[in-house]
This record gives structure tokens, C-alpha cells and sequence, in this order.
């Protein structure tokens, strides 16, 4: 009797130890007191694919001083690096599978916090153009796109979430140049740009992008409309709002406003 409880007492320790170290799934701490878990275990929605029912973040406004993955990363990931030949699941140049988050966490060398020693980052500055990603002829990343990637790794690396509709989406008075442009920049321009754009659609100017505005094939890609090369090509479908507030801009002229 002696015997076990001195051995079990270490194992309960060490069992407790263990216990609080693991880390905490799902929702960052950040969440924590600002929304309580919601019950999902009856809900009748349960059949719908959990990729077109955010539940987790229903309701929840995004931060604009907080970048979120899902939202402001992977669209750069997937637009500039995630594809075939490069950083999707099949090619992993290096070993670099840039597809999600969980992909990115395992084989893209994040280190939060830690701009210097995470190699994400770091090859998006490599002043060595045989280092650099993308790799030169293509051009480097813009500079505000280096920026998001940036201050996510600043902020911790983190796979927040959040609901972009929460609090209405607001279609009034789009313009291009805060809107549109930075949208189409971040998820579009990685293959349609430069000397070979993807389809031969340039979308880099005003001029270019108003002219498949007018014809109808940036709408109907984006919003995956029968008829039309869903957008962006490998990528998930741009949120609801997003494109309500392109068809808004659309609407009153496309304008370069
Ligand atoms: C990973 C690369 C990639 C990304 C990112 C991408 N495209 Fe494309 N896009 C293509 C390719 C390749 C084609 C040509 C497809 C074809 O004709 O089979 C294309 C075709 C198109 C077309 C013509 C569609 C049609 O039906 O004629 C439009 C418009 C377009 N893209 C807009 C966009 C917009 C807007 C975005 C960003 C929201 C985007 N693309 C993001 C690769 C991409």
C-alpha cells in the first residue's frame, strides 16, 4: 500500500503537469472573455460543411489592428506562392507547403514574434535575389503585403478568426484605391500580373480592371458564377461582404475613385 501511493503520487503530479501544459486549442486567450464557446452538439446545421458555416466566429467583428490568417495571409500565400510548380501540396519546393495554416505552422519556419528567425519572412527580404521568394523574374512581394505577413508573425503567428459580416457589410461609397485595388492586389495580382499574367488578364491597373468589370468576368469569377473560371483559382471564395462591396463599386461605373 505504501509502495503504490509512492509511486502513484508522482505519476499524478507529473499527470497534472502534463495536463496544464498542453496547449489550448481553438481559441487563442485573446477570445476568451469576449464570447462563450456556442453548443453545436444538437444543432440541426451540423450537416452543412464547415467551411460554409463559420460558427466558431458568427458574430464576432474583426479587428482592424488584428491580422487574421485566414482573411489577410493565406489570400497573399495562395496568390503569390501556393500553387503548382511552387508551394502547394504536390510541388513543396524545400518543403514548403503554403496551402493553410497548419501546413505553414509545420514547414514554413514561423517563429513568433520573431521576425529575424522566421524564414517565412525573412526570404521575402532576402536582398540576395537567388534567395528571394518570389523568385526573381517575378517581382517581390509589395511592400504592404510584406507588411501583413510581418506584423501576423509580430503578433504571434496565431490562426485568429473572425466574422467579417458581423455588424452588417456597409456597400456604400466603395473606392477603388482603399477597397478594390488593395483586395485585388493581395489575392489576384500574384498570378495576374507581370510579363505572363495568368489568362492573360492583367488586373495591375485601373484601366485593365474596368474592363473586365464591364464585361461582366470579374464579377461572375469571384462570385463563381456558371460560365465563368471560378476566383481566385485555387483559393477559397472571397468572403460575401468583400463581394457585395465589389458588385457595389461595379454598379456605379467602376470608377477610379
Ligand atoms: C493562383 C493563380 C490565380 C489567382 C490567385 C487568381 N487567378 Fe484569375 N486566373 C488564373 C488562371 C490560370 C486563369 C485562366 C483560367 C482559364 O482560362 O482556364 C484565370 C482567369 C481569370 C479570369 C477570366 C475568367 C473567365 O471566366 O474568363 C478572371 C476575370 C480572373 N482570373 C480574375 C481573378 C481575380 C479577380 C482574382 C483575385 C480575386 C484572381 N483571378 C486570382 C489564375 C489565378
Amino acid at each position: 500500500m505504501f509502495q503504490r501511493i509512492k509511486y502513484s503520487f508522482p505519476i499524478l503530479v507529473f499527470g497534472i503537469g502534463l495536463w496544464l501544459s498542453f496547449p489550448s486549442c481553438k481559441h487563442e486567450p485573446l477570445f476568451d472573455d469576449i464570447i462563450d464557446p456556442i453548443d453545436t452538439t444538437s444543432n440541426p446545421m451540423d450537416t452543412i460543411p464547415v467551411d460554409s458555416m463559420p460558427v466558431d466566429t458568427f458574430g464576432i467583428p474583426c479587428d482592424p489592428d488584428v491580422i487574421y490568417f485566414e482573411q489577410d495571409v493565406l489570400p497573399i500565400l495562395q496568390s503569390n506562392c501556393a500553387f503548382s510548380g511552387c508551394h502547394d501540396v504536390a510541388s513543396a519546393q524545400d518543403g514548403v507547403i503554403l496551402v493553410d495554416y497548419d501546413y505553414v505552422i509545420q514547414t514554413a519556419d514561423v517563429e513568433p514574434f520573431n521576425l529575424n528567425d522566421s524564414e517565412i519572412y525573412e526570404v521575402l527580404v532576402d536582398s540576395d535575389l537567388d534567395d528571394r521568394m518570389p523568385p526573381a523574374p517575378t517581382p517581390a512581394m509589395s511592400q504592404d503585403q510584406i507588411n501583413i505577413i510581418a506584423a501576423w508573425i509580430l503578433q504571434g503567428g496565431l490562426n485568429l478568426e473572425c466574422d467579417p459580416n458581423a455588424g452588417g457589410c456597409d456597400t456604400e461609397n466603395i473606392s477603388f484605391s482603399d477597397f478594390v485595388k488593395p483586395l485585388l492586389q493581395n489575392q489576384c495580382q500574384g498570378c495576374h500580373s507581370g510579363a505572363t499574367p495568368s489568362g492573360g488578364i492583367d488586373l495591375t491597373t485601373h484601366v485593365n480592371i474596368k474592363t473586365y468589370a464591364d464585361n461582366g468576368k470579374l464579377i461572375g469569377s469571384i462570385d463563381h458564377q456558371a460560365g465563368f473560371e471560378a476566383m481566385p483559382q485555387g483559393g477559397a471564395k472571397i468572403d460575401d461582404c468583400s463581394i457585395d462591396k465589389i458588385k457595389s463599386w461595379v454598379d456605379a461605373g467602376a470608377l477610379d475613385n
